[in-house]
């Protein structure tokens, strides 16, 4: 990278010059690696407000006009043209495939959908009760102990086959957590099945019946994996950076990506979302809610509503209403009164003062709770849904910083606020 100019910090009379380079899009960047060696200053930024913890070619986001690019594709096209596969591909490889390459992908991910037999058991050392998050952070973890083949991230070819069967693997762990939960026997992977219809087979078909997946739920969630793919430097593809950033086993790395997934901040909010458009429950409660959103000692927020990078819309919000509405449509689910909340939701709120001031929009998650609720699945599977969908981006971004000749381990430093050196007191003069 070559620096497009420099800029002075002056701290103390002392002037030190600083590279700033040029992204193809988004903000510039002032390079400060240097600044501590330099001038004995660390910069203060919790939340990573203004920090790129990174450089990267995968994922553009615009957060002021509401774009959001993977490879430099409009996520509106994708959702459109794309399918969820051949999105993998194009994060991965930076490309989209010709046939020939689409083919050998989906061969090569269908291949390894299956998990070993002996880890199918070690779901019955888990209670039955447990939140399937908490059973996919566990089984993702787990798949260390199972695939010691690889796991050596300085090659490149064990590479490739963690990606693949973290990519195959996710939906059959996820889909086997949900069948612990409600007890029916796992269903095996039909791998005649595209990705998102094999993900309903295993989710919802039992031995004792024919099940059909149908088409258009099939493509609905397909193009819900697309627009869960990736998102940049999120916090949990920063958790995947920083763990990998240790050189650590990539099965762990993307086991504590999904941990991090799981906060009602991150992915949480689309179970948090349909739990609040519940409670809410009528259409004549939405002002009540809009009031406790704005009270400033009341703890309660909107869920779905906000985003650290948009500022505007979040484009996959949009797609997310639209693919709401078709699958509620093919249902034939009319008068949803959860979506008429929303829709009431979300008009006042785009009305209202607070919101706007500090650019509150609806987020993906506002109209994904809906949309996988009318899918079948329960409210505490919608993180998991996410997690299958964001697993490719996570090895993305994970095989980019361990590509990357600049990458070395993650190590933030801190403003210590904390004692002075004192002398340790014995029991008894406390
Ligand atoms: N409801 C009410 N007020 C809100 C909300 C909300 N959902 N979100 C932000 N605010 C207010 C906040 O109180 C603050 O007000 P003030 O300036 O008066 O103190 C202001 O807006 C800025 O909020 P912030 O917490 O500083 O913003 P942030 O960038 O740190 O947080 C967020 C972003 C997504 C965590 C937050 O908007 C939020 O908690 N939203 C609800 C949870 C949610 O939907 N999360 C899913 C995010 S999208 C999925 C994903 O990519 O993971």
């Amino acid at each position: 990278m070559k620096p497009k100019g420099h800029c002075t910090l002056t701290i103390e009379g002392k002037s030190f010059e600083l590279p700033i380079y040029e992204g193809t899009e988004g903000p510039d960047v002032i390079d400060i690696t240097r600044l501590y060696r330099e001038t004995g200053y660390f910069t203060f930024d919790p939340g990573y407000l203004s920090t790129a913890s990174c450089h990267s070619t995968i994922t553009f986001i615009d957060g002021d006009k509401g774009r959001l690019e993977y490879r430099g594709y409009p996520i509106e096209q994708l959702a459109e043209k794309s399918d969820y596969l051949e999105t993998c591909y194009l994060l991965l490889e930076g490309e989209l495939p010709n046939q020939s390459q689409k083919d050998e992908f989906i061969e090569g991910i269908t291949h390894h959908t299956l998990i070993h037999e002996q880890m199918a058991k070690s779901y019955n050392g888990l209670q039955r009760d447990s939140h399937p998050m908490a059973v996919v952070v566990t089984m993702v973890a787990a798949l260390s102990a199972f695939y010691h083949d690889s796991t050596d991230i300085n090659d490149e070819a064990q590479r490739l086959l963690a990606s693949r069967r973290l990519i195959a693997k996710m939906p059959t762990i996820a889909a086997a957590a949900y069948k612990y939960s409600i007890g029916q026997p796992f269903v095996y992977p039909d791998n005649g099945l595209d990705y998102a219809s094999n993900f309903l087979h295993m989710c919802f078909s039992l031995p004792t019946e024919d099940y059909q997946v149908n088409e258009t739920l099939s493509k609905a969630l397909d193009r819900i994996f697309i627009l869960h793919a990736d998102h940049e430097q999120n916090a949990s593809t920063s958790t995947v950076r920083l763990a990998g950033s240790s050189e650590a086993n990539p099965f762990a790395c993307i086991s504590s990506g999904v941990t991090s997934l799981w906060g009602p901040a991150h992915g949480g909010a689309n179970e948090a979302c349909l739990n609040m458009l519940k409670e809410i429950g009528t259409v004549d409660r939405v002002p009540e809610f809009i009031k406790r959103a704005r009270d400033k000692d009341d703890p309660f927020r909107l869920m779905g509503f906000g985003h650290r990078v948009y500022k505007n819309y979040d484009p996959r919000a949009r797609i997310m209403q639209k693919t709401c509405h078709e699958v509620l449509e093919t249902l034939d689910i009319k008068d949803e009164p959860i979506l008429k909340v929303a829709l009431e939701l979300e008009r006042i709120a785009l009305q209202d003062d607070y919101f706007i001031e500090r650019k509150l929009y609806p987020n993906v998650d506002y109209y994904s709770g809906i949309t996988q609720n009318a899918l079948g699945f329960p409210s505490s599977m919608f993180t998991v849904l996410f997690a299958i969908a964001r697993t490719v981006g996570w090895i993305a971004q994970w095989k980019e910083m361990i590509e990357d000749p600049l990458q070395r381990i993650a190590r933030p430093r801190q403003l210590y606020l904390g004692h002075n050196t004192r002398d340790f007191i014995p029991m008894e003069e406390r």
